[in-house]
């Protein structure tokens, strides 16, 4: 079963999915990362230097590469599910977690990294919680169209990766 970890930036797609996917003995894959070693570059370099467009074509050819997999764990960039045509690529090719946090939750664990991330460098708190508020009200549209979506706001990283592995665990038992 291929599983896709969609969420906005900064809600823990990629430390609990290495974490299920340890325990699982899945494959852990994650799209940024993947981006950038086609790349031969970082996210951040990409967008200032080439611009998103062309990070976003990146994006989707390496959702594309999971289709004839099994048993691997992919965390996906924050804007991945809203960009053309991923959210019907990811449906076919596998399920869809969502890590459903609140603002407050994501503000609480982006305002120290913001410098790495291209969409939220040089913004001062308050523009990066109006920005954080106003994507997410947009992104909720393609989020919400996940299989399982889980709650994240003042959980544990272990009682996310308990429900993924739960649920894993159970679809694989459904025909
Ligand atoms: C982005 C999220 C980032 C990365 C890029 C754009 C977004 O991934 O793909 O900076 O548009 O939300 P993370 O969610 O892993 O930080």
């Amino acid at each position: 079963m291929v599983i896709f970890l969609i969420g906005f930036m900064g809600c823990g797609k990629s430390t609990i999915g290495r974490m299920v996917a340890k325990r699982l003995d899945y494959r852990f894959a994650d799209t940024d990362k993947m981006v950038e070693a086609r790349a031969g570059k970082s996210v951040r370099e990409i967008f200032d230097q080439d611009g998103e467009a062309v990070f976003r074509v990146m994006e989707t050819e390496m959702l594309l590469q999971f289709a004839s997999e099994e048993n691997v764990i992919v965390a996906t960039g924050g804007g991945t599910p809203c960009a053309a045509g991923n959210i019907e690529i990811m449906k076919r090719t596998g399920r869809i977690v969502y890590f459903n946090a609140g603002a407050e939750c994501l503000y609480g664990r982006l305002y120290r990294g913001r410098e790495r991330r291209p969409k939220l460098a040089g913004m001062d708190d308050e523009t990066l919680m109006a920005y954080i508020k106003e994507s997410l009200s947009e992104r909720e549209h393609y989020y919400s169209q996940a299989s399982m979506v889980i709650d994240c706001n003042g959980v544990s990283d272990e009682y996310i990766a308990s429900h993924i592995r739960y649920y894993i665990e159970n679809a694989s038992c459904q025909v």
